[in-house]
């Protein structure tokens, strides 16, 4: 059997953690992150790199446009996620249409084979859901995060060749334009992934898998996927653990009926990338979803979120989304009751319902306050309070010196990349 790939590759003392604030308010997400990470005074040595669209302009500036040597990863930053034991990232911004531009955590994705996306989906004390009855939901997703329409087999126009491939390709000969993206599915693909969602069922005693597919349509690839899930499926009944495969559209549905139902779920990248947002949507939305990459090799824990441009550098995001990441990535470390205190203490400031203490977001959403716009707490300042709830000495000049330190390691003027 091989190593538990959840976990850090080698146990240690203090852990060298890389720390990314992408774009925009990455950088709040990501300072507010760190003044909570602060007040838990862990064994941790902070490594900064950074990557997204702010990467993009400095290498465009550098090379000139067009120059394949501009891209949203510098060297540097692959370079220091290679020699960290884990990273920890905020959120980049992504546009479209630009020639030549790769999104930089798709890059990072298939560069370290980072082939379970992990999304877990829980319901927050303070944050109830829009459903009936307020289900409780515990949901944990694994999502393939390397192959299916992800691997960027794509084509258009379609090699003349490529329409004789298929009888099927027939009736699209006379189209004006034909594009096609193919959906490749791998045997090792599947089986990792399926086998990654057993084994963490195996250990957090979880009694249900759930594989999200579509064989009943697509009978190559998500016909295989349902195949291997059956087989392994078998070699987990000795546990108590059943595997059930349904149609992904039955899951978008039941999701919302029934998601108490549900524990863990596997799921190709396309529909794990859709089924993951509505599972998020049903616990708080994308202000609380926390996800992680994680290979053989290292893991990259960021939110599921975007960058949100219009706020960037005004303190305006929710900072729950990047603390419930960090508490992902404590975990990898084996830093459990390190995650399990930020854990209690956000959803502590979430009931406590404190004035001054909750973002815009929180309070639009879930408190119905047609005041949120002025009542709104800053990304620090609802940090600051989740900080306190974990350590009491967290106030006074011990916060504003950790404020200022989480500052400058955050400061987006001095990005790091395409030095050399
Ligand atoms: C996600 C995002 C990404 C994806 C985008 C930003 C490339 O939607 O992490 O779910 O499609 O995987
Ligand atoms: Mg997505």
């Amino acid at each position: 059997m091989s190593r538990d790939v959840m976990k850090v590759r080698e146990k240690k003392d203090r852990y060298k953690v890389c720390y990314m604030s992408g774009d925009d308010s990455g950088f709040d997400m990501m300072e507010g992150a760190l003044l909570v990470l602060e007040a838990l005074d862990l064994p941790i040595d902070w490594v900064r790199a950074d990557l997204g669209w702010c990467m993009w302009e400095k290498s465009v500036a550098k090379f000139g446009e067009g120059d394949p040597r501009c891209n949203t990863v510098p060297p540097e930053t692959i370079e220091s996620i290679r020699s960290t034991d884990a990273t920890l990232m905020a959120a980049i911004t992504s546009k479209a249409g630009v020639k030549g531009f790769k999104s930089a955590i798709l890059q990072m994705r298939q560069l370290f084979d980072l082939y379970i996306n992990l999304r877990p989906a829980k319901t927050l004390p303070g944050v109830g859901t829009s459903l009936k009855n307020d289900p409780k939901i515990d949901i944990v997703m694994f999502r393939e995060n390397t192959e299916d329409l992800y691997a960027a087999v794509e084509f258009c126009p379609l090699p003349a060749e490529q329409f004789d491939l298929h009888p099927g390709m027939e009736r699209f000969k006379k189209s004006r334009e034909v594009a096609v993206s193919w959906r490749v599915f791998s045997y090792e693909g599947c089986s990792r992934i399926i086998r990654a969602a057993f084994e963490y069922a195996k250990s957090t005693g979880r009694k249900t898998v759930h594989c999200s597919n579509k064989a009943n349509v697509i009978r190559q690839t998500d016909g295989m996927m349902k195949r291997i899930f059956l087989e392994i499926a078998k070699e987990y009944e000795q546990y108590g653990i059943k595997g059930i495969e349904e149609n992904a559209d039955a899951t978008a549905m039941w999701l919302i009926k029934n998601p108490q139902e549900y524990s863990v779920i596997v799921a190709s990248n396309v529909f794990g990338d859709i089924l993951s947002d509505e599972a998020s949507q049903l616990t708080g939305g994308l202000g609380f979803a926390p996800s992680g990459n994680i290979g053989e090799t290292t893991a990259i824990f960021e939110p599921s979120s975007g960058s949100v441009p219009k706020y960037a550098h005004k303190y305006r995001v929710n900072p729950c989304a990047m603390l419930l990441t960090s508490k992902m990535m404590l975990e990898y470390l084996g830093l459990n009751e390190a995650g399990r205190k930020i854990e209690k203490a956000i959803g502590e400031v979430l009931t406590a319902d404190r004035p001054g203490t909750l973002t815009y977001d929180i309070l639009r959403d879930f408190r119905g306050d047609p005041q949120w716009e002025a009542n709104a707490a800053s990304t620090i300042d609802m940090a600051s309070e989740i900080a306190l709830r974990i350590n009491p000495g967290f106030k006074g000049d011990a916060l504003e010196a950790a404020k200022a330190k989480v500052k400058a390691m955050c400061d987006w003027t001095k990005t790091i990349g395409f030095e050399k």
